[in-house]
């Protein structure tokens, strides 16, 4: 199969490319396009083939839910029910935009979508070509980040192609997602909610929405142990690239020494050593044979946010066996930083 591109602008995307793009959702396709987070997989929310389809591309186990995307909150009960005033002040505050809800489901999602919960995920995205593509074609769109299973999730276009080319009809390409990390997921069937997945909105703007908020960062489990996850998209090794990764977590300075010796007995080994580091750190590293990926600065969240799955691929493109990063500390996006950090981990090193 060959997979057609279709570039677009990213704020004013050509109505016509839309319609073709929506044309193919119609007819059971399976088309990616870019949201505000990362890449996403779009499949008819109706069409079960379709949606069977994306489980097959991405070679992502039927246990794993999807998320349904809307074009506006008002559709919500196309999707949910019992839909609480939690739901709704959070869709005021942060849609369209990079928060996933978890609801009770409305009867007719397919239970393919849902892995046989009783509960939906939905959200509406932040991003012109997304909007764009689920109005032009009328129907909810389910999107899981359009990688193959496990690995980084894309945040371009060219990403997106590595991963499944050949396996998918199209790809709308309208560059560099802006948030680089998925959507927070929050789980609105308890009480308190239950933070699920930290991500694009942080935990901090969602307690001053709502109050309390639980979140309970669980120890990775096993590799491999799938349906005892509350989500199960919250796997061991997620989000992890080709290479090894270790972590290094304490205090700064002594994290980085040890990084960088670390870093040179690696090298000294004959082993391909990756650094994916803030800017500031660069000064650590240098004069060692090693490729090393700037997240940008070390204070700006969104920046390494944005850098982060692009880094851990370019790491990959280099055949680099050993990546060494620094783990991330803080509030807002730094917890979801620290988050797929965490998952993609082999290694944490107090
Ligand atoms: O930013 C994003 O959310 C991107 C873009 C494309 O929208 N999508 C994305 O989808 O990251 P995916 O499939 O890679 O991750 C969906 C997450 C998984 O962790 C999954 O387990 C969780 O949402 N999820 C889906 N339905 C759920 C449900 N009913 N209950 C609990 N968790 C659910
Ligand atoms: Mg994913």
């Amino acid at each position: 199969m060959q997979t057609k591109i279709w570039r677009v602008d990213p704020q004013t995307p050509d109505e016509t490319l839309l319609a073709e793009a929506a044309q193919a959702i119609l007819s059971g396709q399976l088309v990616a396009f870019p949201t505000e987070t990362v890449y996403g997989l779009g499949a008819n929310a109706f069409d079960r083939q379709a949606v069977r389809r994306v489980f097959l591309a991405k070679g992502r186990p039927a246990q794993d839910p999807l998320i349904v995307h809307l074009a506006d909150a008002e559709l919500l009960s196309q999707v949910a029910r019992e839909i609480p005033p939690f739901a709704e002040t959070l869709a005021r505050a942060f849609w369209p935009g990079p928060l996933t809800l978890v609801l009770p489901k409305q009867e007719g999602v397919l239970d393919e979508i849902t892995a046989g919960l009783p509960t939906v995920a939905v959200r509406v995205p932040a991003h012109a070509v997304a909007l764009g593509l689920l109005r032009a074609s009328g129907v909810p769109i389910v999107a899981p980040s359009a990688n193959r299973f496990g690995h980084v999730s894309p945040t371009t276009a060219q990403h997106v192609l590595e991963d499944l080319g050949g396996l998918i009809e199209g790809i709308l390409d309208g560059g560099s997602t802006h948030v680089g990390v998925e959507s927070t997921v929050l789980d609105l069937t308890c009480t308190p909610p239950h933070l699920l997945r930290p991500g694009g909105v942080s935990l901090e703007a969602l307690q001053e929405q709502i109050g309390e908020v639980v979140y309970l960062p669980q120890k990775p489990p096993e590799e491999g142990e799938l349906t005892a996850q509350r989500s199960p998209g919250l796997l061991a090794k997620h989000y992890a690239p080709q290479a090894e990764l270790w972590l290094f977590a304490g205090q700064r300075e002594r994290a980085l020494q040890n990084m960088r010796q670390t870093a040179e007995q690696a090298c000294r080994s004959g082993r391909r050593v990756g650094v994916l580091v803030g800017e500031e750190a660069r000064g650590f590293f240098s004069e060692l044979p090693l490729v090393l990926y700037s997240l940008g600065s070390e204070q700006r969240y969104d920046e390494m946010a944005k850098r982060l799955y692009a880094g851990l691929r370019a790491l990959d493109r280099q055949g680099v066996e050993l990546i060494l990063a620094r783990e991330v500390t803080g509030e807002g996006l730094g917890l979801a930083i620290r988050d797929r950090l965490r998952r993609a981990a082999s290694r944490v090193i107090e």
